[in-house]
């Protein structure tokens, strides 16, 4: 797989996309961004065939960096839509861009981000409302999967599953805080105390964490593709999970039994 590619690596040519994964009909790629901070952010761009739909498209910020770097793969007006796993600002505030760019944008996201999204921009948004059970289907038939991650860290969270890449796109859950980044990593051990800055202050509880992780065990895995931080190649997936599962965080440290 390309993604192992990059395995350890610390990128220092932020001039054109990464490519992740590639059969040809179907393709992902790294986007950014560049940042030198801990909170670094990342945006993905998902291909099938001639449709592209951008994955955390990143803050207003971030809009004509993102914008370039899909340039390079498309014209901007190809992209069909954007996932939106919330509505914190890294994630969405670069909205009122991708709306003059293209009135028609489908938004996908969940209906506890959508009431809020009025707050970028009143302009009228095509949404189409993500759950458990819900498809998002290409023109080529490939379909997109979406797990609800209740209270990762907002009430309606939720992460994609690409069944042809067999990427999770986890939005928050999975984050790391780090100076020290790698697009992919390469060992787990050291990582788990990246995620833990993140995920001890910002995820609710064990229960949440637990509660997602389970959903996620039955998918075939190939890759976990989070906000923030590094991607999670499949050799540390299980351990990723089991992360989850174990974790104590938020109300768990808060207010202990
Ligand atoms: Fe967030
Ligand atoms: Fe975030």
């Amino acid at each position: 797989m390309l993604l192992d590619n990059f395995t350890g690596q610390s990128l220092s040519n932020f001039e054109e996309p990464t490519l992740l994964f590639d059969n040809g009909m179907h393709s992902v790629f790294w986007l950014g961004y560049p940042e030198e901070t801990a909170f670094r952010t990342n945006t993905y761009l998902l291909r099938d065939k001639e449709e592209f739909i951008v994955v955390d498209p990143g803050s207003s910020e971030n809009f004509e960096f993102i914008k370039k770097r899909i340039h390079q793969i498309t014209n901007v007006s190809e992209v069909c839509a954007i996932i939106l796993c919330h509505q914190d600002p890294d994630v969405a505030s670069s909205l009122p861009h991708w709306l003059d760019i293209k009135p028609d944008l489908k938004v996908i996201t969940s209906h506890r981000t959508e009431v809020l999204l009025p707050h970028y921009s009143k302009k009228e948004m095509n949404t189409v409302i993500i759950s458990d059970d819900f498809r998002f289907s290409f023109s080529s038939g490939n379909r997109l999967r979406f797990v609800e991650a209740p209270f990762l860290h907002f009430p309606g969270a939720f992460a994609t599953y690409d069944p042809v890449s067999k990427f999770l796109f986890s939005g928050d859950v999975f984050a790391a805080l780090d100076y020290d980044w790698k697009l992919v990593i390469d060992d787990f051990e050291s990582h788990a105390m990246k995620m833990d800055l993140f995920h001890k202050d910002y995820m609710a509880s064990n229960k949440a964490a637990k509660g997602f992780a389970e959903k996620c065990e039955p998918l075939k895995i190939n890759a976990i593709l989070p906000q923030h931080g590094s991607i999670i190649p499949e050799s540390f997936v299980k351990n990723g999970l089991d992360y989850l599962k174990e974790l104590q965080c938020g109300t768990d440290l808060i207010y202990p039994d």
